[in-house]
C-alpha cells in the first residue's frame, strides 16, 4: 500500500533540489501534489518530469514564496483541484551567505521575506484548507543550531522557523494537525549556485562544510525526501514539534 494514497500535498519551491524530490516521491507514494515554483521556464521543465510519473495527479503554479498575497491563491487552486489539503511541505527558501560586515539590508530582507515571513503567512493561510490530522513539514536547516561564519541572515531565518515549528504544532494540536522541522545538512542542490558568491568561494565552502559532517559527505535530494514522507505520513503519527535532522551528523557528532 502507498504512504500517500488519497493525500493532497502542497510543496513549495519544487522546481529543483529537495522541493522536486519530494514531488516526485509524493507523486509515486499515490499523492495529488500541487508545486509552487517562481519561473515559468522551470515550471514547465518540472511540468515535464513529474508528468512523466503521473499525468492527471499534479498542478503547478507560479507564486512567490516572498508575496504573501500569494498564498491564498495557491490554497485555492490546490482545494479547487483535488480537495482539502492533508500535507503542506514549506520548503521554497533561499541561501545568501555573506561576513556581518558585507550584509545589506537588501538582502537580510530577501533572505528574511523568503524563509521566514512567506512560510509563516503560507501556514496561516492554509487554516481553513486543512483537513483534520493533516501534517506540516517547515524547511530549516542545521545551520539554525551553529555558529557559521558568513550565514548570519540565513541562519537566524531558518532558527526562527525552527521556533515556528513548535508554536504552530502547539496551536494547532486541536485540529490534530502536526507540525515538525525537517533540518538538513549541506545537500547537494542547485542551491549552492545562486548564494551570490564566486564559484571559487562555494567550492571552498562546501569542503570545509563536508570536513564537518561525521558521514564526511554532501547528502542528496532524495534523501530528504524520505524524510520528509516520514514525517508527512502516518509512520509519524506521534510525532509533532520536533526538528528532524538529516545532516550526516553534522548537528549530532
Ligand atoms: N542545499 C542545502 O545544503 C540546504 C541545507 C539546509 C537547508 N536547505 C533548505 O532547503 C530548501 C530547499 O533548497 P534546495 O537546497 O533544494 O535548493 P534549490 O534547488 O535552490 O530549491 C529551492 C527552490 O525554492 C524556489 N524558490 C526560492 N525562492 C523562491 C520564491 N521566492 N518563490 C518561489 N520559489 C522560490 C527555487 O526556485 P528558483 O530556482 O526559481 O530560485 C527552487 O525551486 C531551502 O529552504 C533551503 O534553505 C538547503
Amino acid at each position: 500500500m502507498s504512504k500517500l494514497e488519497g493525500k493532497v500535498a502542497i510543496i513549495t519551491g519544487a522546481t529543483s533540489g529537495m522541493g522536486l524530490a519530494t514531488a516526485k516521491l509524493f507523486l509515486a507514494e499515490g499523492a495529488k501534489v500541487v508545486v509552487t515554483g517562481r519561473s515559468d521556464e522551470k515550471l514547465k521543465a518540472t511540468n515535464e518530469e513529474l508528468a512523466k510519473i503521473h499525468a492527471n495527479h499534479f498542478l503547478t503554479i507560479k507564486a512567490d514564496a516572498a508575496d504573501v498575497t500569494s498564498n491564498k491563491k495557491v490554497f485555492e487552486a490546490a482545494q479547487d483541484k483535488f480537495g482539502k489539503v492533508d500535507i503542506l511541505f514549506a520548503n521554497a527558501g533561499v541561501g545568501r551567505f555573506m561576513p556581518l560586515s558585507d550584509v545589506t539590508e537588501a538582502m537580510y530582507d530577501e533572505v528574511m521575506n523568503t524563509n521566514l515571513k512567506g512560510p509563516f503567512f503560507l501556514v496561516q493561510a492554509g487554516l481553513p484548507y486543512f483537513n483534520e490530522g493533516a501534517s506540516i513539514i517547515l524547511n530549516t536547516s542545521v545551520s539554525n543550531q551553529m555558529g557559521m561564519p558568513g550565514a548570519s541572515a540565513y541562519a537566524a531565518s531558518k532558527a526562527g522557523l525552527r521556533l515556528l515549528a513548535r508554536v504552530f504544532a502547539a496551536e494547532l494540536s486541536a485540529h490534530k494537525i502536526r507540525v515538525n522541522a525537517i533540518s538538513p545538512g549541506p545537500i547537494d542542490t542547485p542551491i549552492w549556485g545562486k548564494t551570490g558568491l564566486p564559484e571559487e568561494a562555494v567550492q571552498e565552502m562546501g569542503a570545509g562544510i563536508a570536513s564537518q559532517v561525521a558521514l564526511g559527505r554532501f547528502g542528496t535530494s532524495e534523501e530528504i525526501a524520505k524524510s520528509v514522507l516520514f514525517l508527512a505520513s502516518q509512520d509519524a503519527s506521534f510525532v509533532t514539534g520536533i526538528e528532524l535532522e538529516v545532516d550526516g551528523g553534522m548537528s549530532q557528532v
